[in-house]
């Protein structure tokens, strides 16, 4: 699904958040797309004031945020990733201008008058937009939702046991540079460098992102059952997550573990799956042929393999996805809601 051929009508749009892993590769996403950008705005912190981002063949500069109506006035839409706190003040202020909010934070996804939005799976939930924001989900839970979404309108899902393993840049920029200073400061023997993460991430695995809640799991978990719920509009479906942190650069992956009410055997997943939108099989293990996050870096594909039955449940079903976080986790995605919004006039 991309915009090209879509509509001609050019759109001005901003991007809060243009200096960080997600707002450049949003920029690049745009350029990739097609998307017709009229005016651009790029925002980001007083650090990055005075700063110019490639864009087009050109460089656009940097302006300071400062979460007024005017600077976002005569914008149609504007793509904001610059963190959580920085979302709850300036979407209100840009619906405000009267462009729509694409936010890539975890601040408005469960308000029920925020629509929370995969285009493969709920594109006509971007239309109910009271506040004029919609929520672009969690990293992982995206392609989560992407590969589970026709299987379980083919057979329903009762049950989904996921573990993820979440590469550094899902912390951003910062978390990029650590696994590399990490890795770096590991090879030589010199002491771990941390500060993003739980523990140091260089060759290590990490099972705890984001704060812990009183039930036991970390608000990355609980973000994964709950958007889930949301965007297959389900609650019925018993998630049960554990995520981990991974010494993978860019890219996510997920083993899911299925159970279905109604008859789900890996012939029918497997054609189902590769007539999804924006699923990528790749299940040829005899030759080594398997997703891996790598492989799907710079990509926009969700890549879904080792499918075969769990035998320790009726209709079990066990399969492995990954997909590029800063893309289809982020940028993609917000374009492709981008792209919906364009085409509603
Ligand atoms: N990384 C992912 O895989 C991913 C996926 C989905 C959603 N997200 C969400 O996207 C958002 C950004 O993530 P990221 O990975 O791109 O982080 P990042 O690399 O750390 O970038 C953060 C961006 O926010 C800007 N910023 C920080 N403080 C600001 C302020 N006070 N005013 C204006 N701009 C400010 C930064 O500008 P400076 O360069 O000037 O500091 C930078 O452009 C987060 O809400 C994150 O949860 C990330």
């Amino acid at each position: 699904m991309t915009y090209a051929g879509a509509m001609s009508r050019t759109r001005n749009v901003a991007v809060v958040g243009a200096t960080g892993a997600v707002g450049r590769e949003t920029l690049r996403v745009l350029e990739q797309r097609g998307f017709p950008v009229g005016e651009l705005r790029l925002f980001a912190s007083a650090r990055s004031a005075g700063s110019a981002v490639p864009f087009s063949g050109g460089q656009v500069p940097v302006r300071e945020l400062a979460c007024v109506v005017r600077e976002f006035e005569g914008i149609d839409l504007a793509l904001v990733s610059a963190g959580g706190a920085i979302s709850k003040r300036v979407c209100p202020v840009i619906a405000a201008a009267g462009a729509v909010a694409i936010d890539k934070s975890s601040a408005f996804r469960m308000e029920p008058d925020v629509p929370l939005v995969v285009p493969e799976v709920n594109p006509e939930a971007a239309r109910r937009r009271p506040r004029g924001i919609i929520a672009n989900p969690n990293c992982a839970t995206i392609q989560i939702v992407v590969a589970v979404a026709p299987l379980h309108r083919a057979a329903r899902i009762r049950r989904m046991v996921v573990s993820t393993y979440q590469s550094a840049s899902g912390a951003g920029e910062a978390g990029r540079a650590e696994l590399e200073a990490d890795s770096r400061a590991f090879l030589d023997g010199r002491p771990p460098v941390r500060e993003k993460f739980a523990r140091p991430l260089g060759f290590n695995c990490v099972p705890l992102i984001d704060k812990v809640l009183e039930s036991g799991r970390t608000f990355e978990e609980q973000k994964t059952v709950d958007e889930t719920h949301k965007i297959l509009e389900d609650d019925s479906i018993q998630v049960a997550p554990l995520t981990v942190r991974v010494p993978v650069m860019v890219g996510h992956a997920a083993a899911l573990f299925l159970e279905f009410e109604r008859p789900m055997d890996p012939d029918k997943a497997w054609a189902i799956l590769c007539q999804a939108p924006g699923v990528v099989v790749v299940d040829e293990p005899s030759v080594g042929k398997v997703p891996t996050p790598r492989d799907a870096a710079g990509t926009d594909a969700v890549t879904v393999g080792r499918i075969h039955r769990d035998p320790t449940v009726e209709h079990g079903l066990v399969m492995w996805v990954a997909a590029d976080n800063l893309r289809k986790g982020a940028a993609t995605n917000g374009v492709q809601i981008a792209e919906l919004v364009a085409r509603e006039e």
